[in-house]
């Protein structure tokens, strides 16, 4: 029994198809964005390359905790290329028939070539919670550690074949079998990110809104250890408060929003917690926030946040490939 009775699975059965326009840029860290650079250089002067009997690499792996833009960058790398994306959910392919998670992969497979083959350029296959379905294999005891011993190497082989881009991300690199992790030849851990990181992902997320150079500084340092989302989270949640609080008559000042944007969203249980929730609306960050927020463009030059020197801004200036 499959989960796709029909004859042709459709790309959409599998995952998320999400095209260039939808695509984000992630503030990462300089490491990352290098090897980004490099990637997306390569992939660009593929002619050049092949000249002298070298090809871009293409298939990459995203390590890191959850929240720190693995999916946001596969997406925005894919955008760059001007590729459709497919994010395969693991869900999707993994079914608890006998034969049933093998059939799903290499229909899977079939399906990405078939499209590739009908639009006459790749597509980026992105794997999801990878550790999912390229669990480690093991020396298999029971009937079901068989059985994934075996999807497992039905997808090795089909990684092996596929022509195209692939993309795989895990919070569990440890956990995705060897011989597979050895057939990516990029490797990439993101990190949670660094002070300088999370004041811009504060300005962009707080975006009408905007703190003075001080305050921001203090909110980024009570937020160490945060991932990127929870800290959209927390900005967003924020915006919906100071929107919100006088059309549900709530409590409008600085520290009752502030406990209320808290208690609405949390850090992932396994990354720790940030200062902020511990000290709750009485830390120092908030104290420091101009209340009412201001608009990022009311600011006083004096006060307004320096944009950072960015040695690596060529990689915004590499051109976005058009299809
Ligand atoms: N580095 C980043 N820069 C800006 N936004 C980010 C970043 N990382 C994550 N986000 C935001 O957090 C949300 C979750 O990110 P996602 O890419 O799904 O993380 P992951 O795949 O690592 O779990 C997304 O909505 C994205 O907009
Ligand atoms: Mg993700």
């Amino acid at each position: 029994m499959s989960l796709f009775p029909k004859e042709s699975p459709k790309l959409a059965d599998f995952g998320d198809v999400l095209t260039p326009a939808e695509a984000i840029e992630p503030i990462l860290g300089r490491p990352i964005r290098g090897a980004l650079l490099e990637w997306l250089g390569e992939i660009f002067a593929a002619a050049q390359l092949e000249e002298v009997g070298v090809k871009p690499r293409r298939r990459a792996i995203f390590d890191g905790p959850p929240g720190v833009g693995k999916t946001t960058l596969a997406h925005h790398l894919a955008a760059r290329l001007g590729l459709l994306m497919v994010a395969v959910r693991p869900e999707r392919l993994v079914e608890k028939y006998l034969g049933s998670t093998g059939r799903n992969i290499g229909d899977l497979f079939d399906c990405v070539a078939r499209q590739q083959d009908a639009q006459g350029e790749p597509i980026v296959l992105f794997f999801d919670e990878f550790d999912a379905i390229a669990a480690q294999r093991s020396k298999a005891t029971s009937g079901a550690e068989q059985e994934q011993n075996t999807w497992v190497n039905t997808l090795l082989q089909r990684i092996e074949q596929h022509d195209g881009f692939i993309i795989a991300a895990t919070n569990f690199g440890e956990h995705v079998d060897k011989a597979i992790w050895r057939r990516f030849d990029i490797h990439m851990t993101l990190e949670l990110p660094g002070q300088g990181e999370r004041e811009a992902i504060l300005q962009r997320y707080l975006d009408p809104f905007g703190l003075p150079d001080r305050s921001l500084k203090t909110l980024a340092e009570s937020l160490a250890t945060a991932s990127p989302a929870l800290i959209r989270a927390l900005c967003e949640n924020l915006k919906r408060q100071i929107v919100l609080a006088p059309i549900l008559e709530q409590d409008p000042r600085r520290e009752a929003v502030f406990e209320r944007v808290l208690a609405s969203c949390h850090p992932h249980p396994d990354l720790g917690k940030p200062r902020l929730w511990s000290h709750g609306a009485g830390d120092q960050a908030v104290e420091l926030i101009p209340w009412p927020l201001p608009r990022a463009d009311a600011l006083p030059a004096e006060d307004a946040p320096e944009a950072p020197a960015d040695p690596d801004a060529k990689i915004i200036q590499l051109p976005r490939r058009t299809p």
